[in-house]
């Protein structure tokens, strides 16, 4: 579905408090590899607990358009894979809507194949920079044919035969080190991703279990190298995909900041590699209670018992930033309620996100009636508890989500505990990783209203 055309706009208002107990959806990341690697190993793959957001359904497109046999039976997911090496050229364009990761991790993917590809995306995706994987694909031989700024939409063909590289991941980014590995997956000999500082490690992890021959080193100063042999033999397996911790930010801040609110948030993912979030509003003061913890799928899995909670403003040290890069939006609504002053630094790659992140956010918490200033790379917001004279400063003070999932779930969660209610221009796009959001939040107890059925 392309967004941007028919916006539906929604308001929150100030609600009582959330209470009951819900179960994340999948995690996205792993079920955008969920897709890829099923796709892409031999034999079948079956998939439980698939987030079946817009995002990872375009991913599914895109390896059904490559070759690979997908279905859903019940609450399974189907795949029969053709064999690492054999993805067959598509005939039409690969349209990945709103995903970066669909898109980024698909070019090194299919990359190194010697056919040509091409990918395409909504408003959002082609602004967004593909030079980061651009760029290591040329390395391995790859000609590229892109927009100015390397941007949307990519044509690519690959060599004959792709050279395998060394490559240093110049920006902290789980997906430009995955899109390396995959396109290794199709060059002879090794191919080795150095990151500096370590980001989700999904790719890593997956490749591993699918059977894929891959070692991970870590020096003392944290720097991982990861060498891949390349042309292995990938075999399907049986996934059980947790909950997504990034979707899990919403209704936990919510519970945080309505007071009185109780809630239990089952199945959420607990990998290091993104449990930032919930580091730092423990920091802040926040009652979450980690219960029920387990493996499920060689994934650390718990339930979250959350109560409202007083909030103090903290200072979050850049170095968080991989493991909570995509909760900021969520964590500055937390501070927008907290006693005192929220730093937030080290935020360079907010501003390529689905929306300039960095930006969005401050311009939202302004027109919302919170005291907060942007640099370059930092925002610091002073909270207001109790939410007293927060809330849309005038009737059109409206979020704007610039076709962002993310920004619009995090203002409406706003809207929940301010004074006022808190409008933003569009929810459909929530679809893209959340599609449950809406229904989800309102049986905790939470009043939001699309625009037609607003009072
Ligand atoms: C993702 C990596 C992150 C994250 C995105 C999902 C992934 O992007 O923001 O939502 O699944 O690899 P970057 O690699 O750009 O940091």
């Amino acid at each position: 579905m392309t967004h941007g055309a028919h916006l539906t706009p929604a308001a929150a208002h100030k609600s009582d408090r959330l209470t009951g107990t819900i179960r994340i959806p999948g995690d996205k990341s792993i079920s955008h590899r969920s897709f890829m690697f099923g796709g892409l190993a031999s034999g079948q793959t079956r998939i439980t607990g698939l987030l079946e957001g817009e995002d990872v359904l375009a991913t599914g497109r895109a390896m059904q358009a490559m070759g690979a046999y997908i279905r859903k039976e019940g609450d399974t997911w189907i795949i029969d894979g053709v064999g690492n090496g054999c993805l067959l050229e598509p005939e039409a364009a690969l349209d990945f809507g709103n995903a970066g990761t669909g898109v980024r991790l698909t070019m090194g993917l299919v990359g190194t194949y010697a056919f040509s590809a091409t990918f395409t995306g909504d408003a959002s995706l082609s602004k967004r920079p593909m030079g980061r994987v651009l760029d290591p694909l040329r390395l391995m031989g790859v000609q590229v044919e892109a927009q100015e700024g390397d941007r949307l939409p990519v044509t690519l063909r690959g060599p004959h035969i792709a050279n395998p590289i060394t490559y240093r991941v110049p920006m902290a980014s789980a997906q430009v080190k995955s899109a390396v590995l995959l396109a290794g997956l199709n060059a002879p000999g090794t191919t080795t991703v150095i990151e500096e500082v370590m980001t989700r490690d999904h790719t890593e992890k997956m490749l591993a279990g699918f059977g894929a021959q891959l070692s991970v080193e870590t020096d003392g100063n944290g720097v991982r190298t990861i060498a891949l042999q390349g042309q292995g033999k990938l075999a399907g397996q049986v996934i059980d995909v947790p909950g997504d911790p990034s979707s899990t930010a919403f209704p936990l801040v919510a519970a945080l900041i309505v007071p009185g609110s109780h809630v239990t948030i089952e199945n959420v993912l607990m990998n290091p590699t993104r449990t930032g979030l919930i580091t730092t509003l423990v920091e802040m003061g926040a009652d979450i209670v980690v219960t029920n913890e387990r493996l499920a799928g060689g994934e650390d899995v718990a339930d979250l018992v959350v109560r409202s909670s007083e909030l103090k403003g903290v200072s979050v040290p850049p170095e968080r930033a991989p493991s909570m890069i995509d909760e900021y939006p969520a964590l500055a609504i937390a501070a927008s309620f907290a006693e005192g002053e929220t730093v937030m630094e080290g935020l360079e790659e907010l501003r390529v996100k689905e929306s300039d992140r960095l930006s969005a956010v401050a311009e939202g918490l302004k027109i919302n009636g919170v005291d907060c200033d942007e640099s370059k790379a930092s925002l610091r917001v002073r909270g207001v508890p109790g939410g007293k004279g927060l809330g849309a400063v005038s009737k059109d003070a409206v979020v704007e989500t610039h076709l962002d999932h993310r920004i619009a779930m995090s203002f409406l969660v706003m809207g929940l505990a301010s004074e006022r209610p808190v409008s933003v221009d569009d929810a459909a796009i929530i679809a893209t990783s959340f599609p449950e959001f809406m229904d989800m939040m309102a049986g905790l107890g939470a009043r939001i209203t699309l625009e037609q059925e607003a009072a």
